[in-house]
């Protein structure tokens, strides 16, 4: 045995520094290779349509940061993009509107993706937004005499064309789509937009709402409308998530985070009209918000549910076949007031189609949606979906 070997072993100290030395050399060795301490920058143009100009190809593309470009050669601006920064320096720059257009080129993938995000653009990249938004302000009065919808439009001055909003100063971690089942309820909708808009812009949410109107004066279908939603809303921009919203209910404290959830989120917790407790262990319906991978593992919601109640609890029940579970924030954040309103009638039926509803977990929901898009309109406040629902095809 060598004398080195002697030392250690009978130093066991000594071995443990040694081996933590190693340790660490091997994980400092790794980030040099993978590219951590390069602060070259990388440049890039690329067209929406995919081609990637290879005189201005990126030199280092290792580190999975994603770089934008512009429509037409003429207004290209050259994008020079570092670990924490883009910046534009062409001053080729003709239209920035064309770079907010731009395709996404994945570095990780090495995939274009279609122009889907509206990027931030001042003369550099923002960075991303904290994790906890600096301005909340906890519990909210809420508001129940909104202005006519004219004048919260021009009110609400931060909000965007179609319902839409982001944060000014920072590049936001969550793009949701806020989906609201819907028929004939104006006035929920106005009060909804006043107490909705300023919460979502104070938690830095990327976000758009979308109100799915049901056509017609047939039954009602809430788990099939809130399905159109997420399809259409899919079809405008890659949202992470959905958030399925009824109208009638308003959040009381800003800290209840309109994120996207690890698991499956039930949001409205503590709701005044059933005393601010939770009526049972599995209840998913009001507020609940579940990550586009989730839903769509789950085949979305089934869309046998005609009339009032049990799509929520059909919902729940998928979730726990897929092994996910619920996850809700403390009672004391999550609580909404809700607006009054007509009981509807409940579906006599509703029990027993829950008790079937295993058997269609796989056939019954996003796979096998049917419906006609009627109307679209981008309102200030709003995109508005009007559709018309088609039963499900029975069996022969
Ligand atoms: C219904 C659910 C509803 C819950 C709370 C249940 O009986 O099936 O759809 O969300 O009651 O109102």
């Amino acid at each position: 045995m060598s004398n080195a070997t002697k030392v250690t072993l009978s130093n066991p100290s000594r071995l443990y520094k040694a081996l933590a030395c190693l340790v660490l050399a091997l994980i400092a060795l790794q980030y040099i290779l993978s590219g951590g301490l390069d602060t070259r920058p990388i440049e890039g143009l690329f067209s929406t349509n995919g081609t990637r100009y290879p005189e201005h190809s990126p030199r280092h593309h290792q580190r999975g940061l994603i770089i934008y470009g512009a429509e037409t050669v003429q207004t290209y601006p050259t994008v020079i993009v570092n670990h924490t920064s883009t910046t534009i320096v062409s001053p080729l720059v003709v239209g920035l509107h064309d770079v907010n257009n731009a395709t996404k080129f994945d570095t990780n993938t090495t995939k274009f993706i279609p122009p889907l995000n509206k990027i931030i653009f001042n003369s550099t990249l923002q960075q991303r937004c904290p994790l906890i938004p600096p301005n909340l302000v906890g519990p909210l009065a809420i508001l129940k005499n909104p202005p006519e919808m004219s004048v919260l439009e021009t009110r609400l001055k931060d909000v965007n064309q179609g319902g839409r909003g982001n944060p000014k100063n920072c590049a936001s971690r969550h793009r949701v789509a806020i989906i609201i089942p819907y028929r004939n309820r104006y006035e929920h909708l106005v009060t909804f937009l006043y107490n909705l808009h300023p919460v979502l812009l104070r938690q830095q949410i990327d976000y758009q709402i979308f109100v799915v109107e049901q056509e017609g004066t047939g039954q009602f279908n809430r788990a099939m409308l809130m399905n159109v939603g997420s399809v259409e809303a899919l079809k405008e921009r890659q949202f992470d998530c959905f958030i399925f919203h009824d109208v009638d209910l308003l959040p009381e404290d800003d800290r209840n985070l309109y994120t996207c959830p690890e698991q499956p989120r039930h949001m409205s917790v503590a709701v005044d009209k059933f005393r601010y407790r939770l009526p049972y262990a599995d209840l998913f319906g009001g507020v609940s918000a579940m990550s586009r991978e989730h839903f769509q593992m789950v085949n979305g919601f089934s869309n046998a549910f005609w009339g009032w109640g049990g799509e929520d609890d059909d919902m729940a029940n998928r979730i726990k076949a897929r092994g996910l579970y619920i996850s809700r924030y403390p009672a004391n954040i999550a609580r909404y007031k809700m607006l009054s309103h007509q009981k509807e009638k409940a579906n006599p039926k509703r029990y027993e189609v829950l008790r079937s509803g295993e058997k269609r977990f796989t056939t019954d929901g996003l796979k096998n949606l049917r419906y006609e898009l009627i109307d679209k309109k981008k309102f200030k406040l709003y995109t508005w979906l009007l559709v018309r629902l088609a039963p499900m095809k029975k069996k022969s």
